[in-house]
């Protein structure tokens, strides 16, 4: 089939080389140009592991093609997607300003029926708005065509992106019409194979869903930062009530980590969003409130280990920090806990030596020369002359550090394990203080 995707960022762009893998005519618009360019001399604007080889290969086969004329493209496609930015507004809400923007190109410049699918996280509703700007448009120069408007929201995880997108959990059409139903099975028929992973419902539904779920495993991870706080007090080790109540499959072992705080561009986004369209709609969604205000004070859980330690005496010291990014496997240092630990290692007049396998060049952008900052090649190299060490996020490279050689190192000889990556005791056999998440009154209060 023949499709064109609106945006090139993460959704877009794996949504599109995805469906041109499974032998779909894929157009790919942006209105940067820069983007278009680079993506047709092969370089690809994000790092997400395997989506490179897919994208040279799709685009040599001429099933992915790059383009910024809108125009020309909506003309290519049977079903266009929108799978643009809907970054949050000053109160929290979606902007909408990007998706609409398509709408009303689509609305200007189609010649033949089409089905606009809507990728983007939007609220509640949006559907409706998004048929709204392209009908305004089309009987502005009096075409009468029609168009299918569907809500079809996207579930990928940053780092496994393909993979979600090639293996979908499940497929959510949200469209009250017949016919937009049958060409959106057919275009996923490829990714459908096995047992049936389409779910259909009406719009609206469709667009909750999409928040739902992101909430959802959003309370689950600030549940158990909750449980980790109070583990930490009572004596208690998470990581054992961790595994004691994963066990029960009402609960599961899945999104139950205690760490830093969630990050990202989804779940702050998506929660505050929420809450918002709660909010409009005359309900105060206290538990989304809940989950955003633990994350919140999560954030500056590592600061306070550290300033706990050193009995608030910062000023001068440094620390190494073992990755930026909100995640490993991914170069988005988005919302990203390391941002506020560092922002409040600053503040308190520390120094910090950092590393990341792929955000040094995203950490450079954000936070540009100072002198309070060494940007280092390696995660040894961030140890030279550090107090102690501040594990931020779980890249394997970081999985098992020689812990003798870290004690040898760190001045003050101390690991703050902001993901509970390391085993406690092996870390303290080798003479270094250890501090994890939630991890014993013996290990937070030295
Ligand atoms: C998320 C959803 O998983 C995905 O389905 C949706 O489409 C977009 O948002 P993503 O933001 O890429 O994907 O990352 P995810 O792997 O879900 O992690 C989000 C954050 O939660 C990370 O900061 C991660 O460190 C944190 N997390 C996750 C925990 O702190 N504990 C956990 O148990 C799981």
């Amino acid at each position: 089939m023949r499709v064109t995707v609106f945006g090139t960022g993460y959704v877009g762009l794996v949504t599109g080389t995805c469906l041109a893998e499974v032998g779909h005519n894929v157009v790919c618009v942006d209105v940067d140009a820069e983007k278009i360019a680079g993506l047709e001399a092969g370089r690809i604007p994000i790092y997400e592991p395997g989506l490179e080889p897919m994208v040279l290969a799709n685009h040599a086969a001429g099933r992915l093609q790059f383009s910024t004329d809108a125009a020309a493209s909506i003309g290519h496609g049977e079903i266009l997607f929108i799978a643009v930015g809907t970054p949050p507004d000053e109160d929290g809400s979606a902007d909408l300003q990007y998706v609409l923007q398509v709408a009303r190109t689509i609305g200007r410049h189609l010649e033949r029926p089409a089905i606009v699918v809507n990728k983007s996280t939007v609220p509640v509703g949006t559907a409706d708005k998004v048929r709204a700007a392209i009908d305004e448009e089309l009987a502005a120069r009096g075409a009468g065509i029609a168009v299918d408007v569907v809500s079809n929201p996207e579930f990928l995880k940053e780092g496994a992106a393909v993979n979600d997108c090639m293996r979908p959990d499940r497929i959510v059409i949200g469209s009250r019409s017949p016919h937009a139903v049958e060409r959106m099975k057919r275009l996923y028929a490829p990714f459908n194979r096995n047992h049936e992973r389409v779910v259909v419902m009406d719009e609206r539904s469709a667009e909750l869903t999409k928040y739902a779920a992101n909430a959802m495993l959003a309370t689950k991870i600030s549940f158990m930062n909750e449980m980790a706080n109070i583990a930490e007090r009572v004596g208690a080790d998470i990581e054992m009530v961790r595994h004691g109540i994963g066990s029960d499959p009402r609960i599961g072992y899945h999104f139950i980590y205690p760490g830093a705080g969630y990050g990202g561009s989804c779940f702050p986004k998506d929660v505050q969003a929420l809450e918002r369209i709660a909010r409009q709609n005359d309900y105060q969604a206290r538990i989304l409130a809940a989950v955003e205000s633990v994350n919140d004070a999560q954030k500056g859980k590592l600061f306070e280990m550290a300033s706990r330690h050193f009995g608030g005496q910062l000023a001068g010291r440094t620390f190494a920090v073992w990755g930026l990014s909100f995640k490993p496997n991914t170069d988005d240092m988005r919302e990203a806990p390391s941002r506020v630990l560092l922002q409040q290692l600053w503040a308190a007049g520390a120094k910090v030596r950092a590393h990341d396998p792929e955000a040094m060049a995203e950490a450079r952008r954000i936070f540009g020369e100072r002198d309070d900052l060494v940007l280092c090649d390696s995660p040894d190299a961030a140890l030279e002359g550090a107090d102690a060490l501040v594990l931020v996020t779980e890249w394997k490279a970081f999985a098992s550090p020689d812990f003798p050689r870290l004690a040898a190192t760190l001045r003050e000889r101390v690991v703050i394990d902001g993901r509970n990556f390391y085993d406690p005791a092996s870390v303290e056999e080798s003479g270094l203080a250890y501090y994890g998440i939630g991890r014993g009154r013996s290990l937070a209060a030295r």
